[in-house]
């Protein structure tokens, strides 16, 4: 949601810049812009859609010389998106210019402070306030300026700066939005997130909130908002640049959904050793685990959807009671926390406004937090008290499927972790269990590779506009996130129901032709789930089922089947799965739409 980018250095800033933001496509955005410095002028060039537009307009940089510059990509929150909304924003005599990431809370007060000395506003954003309000307290003294503003910003921000006075100099500042910073040959960087400085640097400075960085081409320094200066540690990213390239796949969709069993098999093979689950970072003690009395889920998204598996996995094989709860609720609920509650916040960006605020709120009310995340080093990895990594690499298709799978592993490896410690399973269950757990990548593989029966059924279905997702247990939670991946890319409506929750409302909906996609894996609620899609079937519904291999008798209730492997009732969402992203992925396909960057989403949710 919204990027930044900027550079200092040795070489042409533009197409550094627009590279950049390239990579940083997914996050999200309506409009583009850069703003570059040639020692004379500084010359900006921005316009509403795709980035495209803006290459065109600027000769893929050429147009724009100098070797200072900034960039952003704006997703729309305060003014429509537009060429006058988007990013980069200067103050009245251009001397000063920013590009912002994240929400001025408190920028109408500002705004109308800044009016009543003088100022005048050309775009509706809060960001313009931010440009205005550097003017008015600039003393000569950038470091210090930028200070005095930050004691006055309400709100979130991750913000790009240069000062017409100050030509060799690039500033960067952060408070609750995402901003790193490195290293390359001959200059610095920044950006929001870690694809767009892979091919320049690999040792990342993660800039933690209300730090400020100054860079020149040939220093970068740290600043504390008293200005005092301030060491920090890079940050190694293992991620290779290829992993955030498309690598000859038509969508990153696709290539990351290939990707899984990698993914799968990077995530828990470091935590298998012999025939136990070692969890070592979770920075717990068997007694630890045995103290556990409750532990709560929260997240947005998918990883919500992971964490609703989570509940069902957790409570079947450990036994101990789970809560799952969507962020942007839990935050304000005043959730009751009592003593032995363990709080799991799960995030593949480890950036989610909701998610880290739900972190924070748990913390203050005394709770342990384990991160389960994905980008090392992000806000969420940094604040919880323990975290487990997913090894999902760089995911840029703004519909995750290979984080999501992997949050499913972590879910797996806890709840044996946890069952093994309090005894809810045998040495020999446990051994099963990782068996299984072995067998999953190659699984996935195999569904894949199955792709053209879904995608020969996806395509009888492009002109669907309702489509319900129906299952019972773990298959309710899939079927969640079967339905949220149909109508992010392809903008069908469809909703899913825990299948017994049909006759209570929903069935109403079914008429003829009606697309129900039926997920029925646990072998005690077969019989539960065929009599619901007789039911939606007797009202003209037209039902694809997926189900368990050697599961013959569900051929007489559904239209189209497809079949997964065998593993055990608590693993079978990251089989399921499979067939479910690739029926959304080809609808979305077939109907044309933009996969990895579907509308008004964003990748990474930075503001509430
Ligand atoms: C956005 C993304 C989803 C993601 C959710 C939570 O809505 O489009 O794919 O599941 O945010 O993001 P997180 O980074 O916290 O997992």
């Amino acid at each position: 949601m919204c990027g930044i980018v900027g550079y200092v250095g040795e070489q042409q800033a533009a197409p550094i810049l627009l590279d950049g933001l390239g990579k940083l496509e997914y996050r999200g955005y309506d409009s583009a812009g850069i703003a570059v410095y040639d020692g004379e002028n500084i010359e900006m060039k921005k316009s509403k859609g795709r980035l495209k537009v803006l290459n065109e307009l600027t000769h893929d940089g050429e147009t724009l010389p100098g070797t200072i510059g900034i960039g952003h990509t704006r997703w729309a929150t305060h003014g429509e998106p537009s060429d006058v909304n988007a990013h980069p924003h200067f103050n009245e005599d251009r001397s000063i210019v920013v590009v912002h990431n994240g929400i001025i809370e408190n920028y109408l007060k500002l705004k109308n402070k800044l009016i009543r000395k003088g100022y005048q506003f050309i775009s509706d954003t809060d960001t313009e306030v931010v440009a205005h309000l550097l003017d008015y307290y600039y003393d000569g003294n950038p470091l210090r300026t930028i200070t005095k503003i930050m004691h006055r910003m309400e709100g979130s921000y991750a913000l790009g700066i240069m000062f017409k006075e100050h030509p060799d100099e690039l500033y960067a500042v952060r408070k609750d939005s995402p901003l790193i910073v490195g290293h390359t040959k001959g200059g610095c960087v920044i950006a929001s997130d870690v694809p767009a400085v892979l091919r320049y640097t690999r040792d990342v400075y993660f800039i933690e909130n209300e730090e400020i960085v100054r860079m020149t081409k040939e220093s970068m320094e740290f600043f504390s908002v008293d200005e005092e200066p301030i060491e920090k540690q890079s940050t190694h990213i293992e991620w290779d640049v290829d992993a955030a390239e498309k690598g000859g796949y038509e969508h990153f969709m696709l290539k990351e959904m290939y990707e899984q069993p990698k993914a799968i098999t990077d995530t828990f093979s470091p935590r298998i050793k012999k025939n136990d689950v070692v969890i070592e970072e979770l920075g717990m003690t068997d007694e630890d685990i045995k103290g556990i009395g409750k532990i709560m889920i929260v997240a947005c998204g998918s990883a919500y959807h992971a964490g609703v598996t989570g509940k069902y996995v957790l409570e079947g094989m450990a036994r101990i009671p789970v809560e799952v709860d969507v962020a942007s609720e839990y935050r304000y609920r005043n959730p009751l926390i009592e003593d032995g509650t363990l709080v799991v916040i799960i995030s593949q960006s480890g950036e989610t406004a909701d998610s880290l605020a739900a972190l924070r709120m748990s913390k203050e009310k005394g709770a342990g937090v384990l991160g389960i995340v994905n980008v090392v080093g992000s806000s969420i990895a940094r604040e919880a008290d323990n975290v487990m990594y997913t090894w999902a690499g760089p995911e840029i298709a703004v519909a995750t499927t290979k984080a999501y799978s992997c949050q499913l592993i972590a879910m797996y490896l806890l709840a044996m972790k946890f069952a093994k410690v309090r005894g809810t399973i045998t040495d020999g269950e446990l051994k099963e269990y990782i068996e299984d757990l072995k067998r999953i990548p190659d699984q996935v593989e195999l569904l894949l590779n199955n792709k053209l029966r879904v995608q020969k059924f996806a395509n009888r279905y492009l002109a669907a506009r309702d489509v319900f997702f129906i299952g019972r247990g773990v298959d309710y939670a899939i079927s969640m996130e079967g339905s949220l991946k149909l109508k992010e890319i392809s903008y069908i409506h469809s909703e899913a129901y825990a299948a017994g929750e049909l006759k209570h409302g929903t069935i109403s909906l079914v008429e003829d032709g009606t697309l129900v996609l039926a997920v029925l894996t646990q072998e005690d609620l077969y019989k539960k789930m065929i009599s619901n899609m007789v039911e939606v079937r007797t009202r003209g519904a037209f039902v694809m089922a997926v189900t368990n291999e050697g599961n013959d008798e569900v051929e007489r209730a559904a239209d189209y089947v497809i079949y997964i492997p065998e593993t055990n009732r608590y693993f079978t969402n990251s089989l399921a799965i499979i067939p479910l992203q690739l029926f959304g992925y080809y609808i979305a396909v077939g109907k044309g739409c933009d996969v990895d960057k579907p509308r008004n989403l964003a990748k990474s949710v930075t503001v509430e």
